[in-house]
């Protein structure tokens, strides 16, 4: 069975002294929840976050990494650098690596295999931009993403990848998709995926939205069947409304 998971994206967000407070809120204020829960923080702040953590049964994952295994990369992190700080998840393909850092498919690709090869799992995002969805090309650019950084994957290897629908024009913007539009494009992900792979591999595979989801619009969105949670950017910097997220599932 699909798992529910909320993941947050601290993004660029929180220095160490910031990272510490809302650490320290975050093992506070747990409960036990329906969804898995994961953190994404900075680089700098992912051992930290996993000592901090390791005890609350919040999984701390990483927002990127590169796809080499090591060398000459001037600025850039390994897989097995990720995972001797304790991180066994990677978020792969955000918008706004594809968008300021020009990440392509081909490299997502690689990035994703090299994940796998080091036994992560990957949360892979992708979705369209507002032109897109306004010239009713939304649903051939969502297949073209995930055709192209994933259809190269083995069955087996669906087993390590959760799907991120983001919509661009959704992130950070307040905006969020109407729980009809996020249904109707996680629907079509699910068929997408069952076209190549089967019914049972896209029935398991879990696809969480995301994209201004708040703490009053969580539950709605949550509430539609091909939604498995979210990946939620701002309001995962406070832990109340992230546990209020959370709860939502
Ligand atoms: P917001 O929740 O701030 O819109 O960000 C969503 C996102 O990009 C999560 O990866």
């Amino acid at each position: 069975m699909r798992k529910k998971i909320v993941a947050g994206n601290w993004k660029m967000n929180n220095d160490l002294t910031q990272t510490e407070a809302l650490l320290n809120d975050l093992r506070k204020q747990r409960k036990t929840s329906f969804a898995e829960v994961m953190v994404a923080p900075t680089f700098t702040n992912l051992w930290h976050a996993y000592e901090a953590l390791r005890k609350a049964d919040i999984e701390v994952i990483a927002q990127n990494m590169h796809f080499a295994e090591n060398g000459a990369y001037t600025g850039e992190i390994s897989a097995s650098m990720l995972k001797t700080v304790g991180v066994n998840t990677v978020i792969l393909g955000h918008s706004e690596r594809r968008a300021y850092f020009y990440e392509t498919e081909e490299m997502l690709a690689k990035k994703v295999d090299t994940a796998l090869a080091h036994k992560m799992r990957v949360i892979f995002c992708f979705g369209e931009e507002l032109k897109d969805r306004k010239s009713e090309n939304h649903f051939n650019i969502v297949e073209s993403q995930i055709k192209g950084s994933l259809f190269h994957l083995k069955a087996e290897d669906w087993k390590s990848i959760v799907l991120a629908y983001e919509p661009v024009w959704a992130i950070g913007t307040g905006e969020t998709a109407s729980p009809e539009q996020a249904q109707e494009m996680h629907a079509f992900i699910r068929k997408t995926i069952a076209s190549a792979y089967g019914e049972e591999i896209a029935q398991n595979v879990s696809i969480l939205y995301g994209g201004s989801v708040k703490p009053d619009n969580a539950a709605e969105i949550f509430s539609k069947p091909d939604v498995d949670g979210g990946l939620i950017g701002g309001a995962s910097l406070k832990a109340g409304d992230f546990f209020a997220i959370v709860n939502a599932i």
